[in-house]
């Protein structure tokens, strides 16, 4: 009897823990829903649904380059400066969830192995360095990694 009621409640315990597991799940999911959901509405206006931007107006291809960025600790701050990302008005966190989502599909090769992915939090911070000029920030940063050979996207600004 006793070992009944001990089964019993390991199997409801069992049950709860397969259903937060199942819970948790659909949140991971939702959250990646809502990232593209705000991609398409907020950024794929330039960019693209595909990510390739128009380079020769001056919008940078991602794929196979912009994990460059995230690798980089002023292209980490680059990134949430851009005035696309400051003008969408997402919150923090969905800028972090959107820029991730941006990684993880088009960075390819680019992006570091050892990627930390952004949070609010780092986003937050990052959009308190103050940043003149967008397109002088971006020729610095490139500049210094094109002298260690690494390769940023197309980039026509003066
Ligand atoms: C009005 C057009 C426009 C919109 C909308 C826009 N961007 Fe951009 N984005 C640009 C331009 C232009 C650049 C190049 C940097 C610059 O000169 O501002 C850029 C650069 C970037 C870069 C860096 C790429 C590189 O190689 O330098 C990222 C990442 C980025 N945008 C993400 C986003 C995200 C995320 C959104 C949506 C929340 C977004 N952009 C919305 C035009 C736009």
């Amino acid at each position: 009897m006793r070992l009944r009621r001990a089964l019993a409640a390991l199997a409801a315990a069992s049950g709860v823990a397969a259903a937060a597991a199942i819970a948790g799940h659909a949140v991971a999911a939702d959250g990646e829903r809502t990232a593209q959901a705000n991609y398409i509405l907020r950024c794929a206006g330039c960019h693209g649904m595909a990510g390739a931007g128009v380079p020769h107006a001056g919008i940078p291809d991602f794929h196979g380059l912009v994990g460059v960025f995230a690798g980089d600790e002023e292209g980490r701050t680059y990134l949430f400066n851009v005035p696309g990302v400051v003008g969408s008005s997402l919150s923090d966190a969905e800028k972090a969830a959107v820029m991730n989502l941006i990684m993880k599909r088009w960075a390819g090769e680019s992006l570091p192995a050892d990627f930390a992915a952004f949070t609010a939090e780092e986003v937050t911070a990052r959009r308190a360095v103050p940043v003149e000029s967008i397109v002088d920030f971006r020729r610095a940063i490139v500049d210094r990694l094109s002298a260690e050979g690494i390769v940023t996207a197309e980039y026509p600004w003066p």
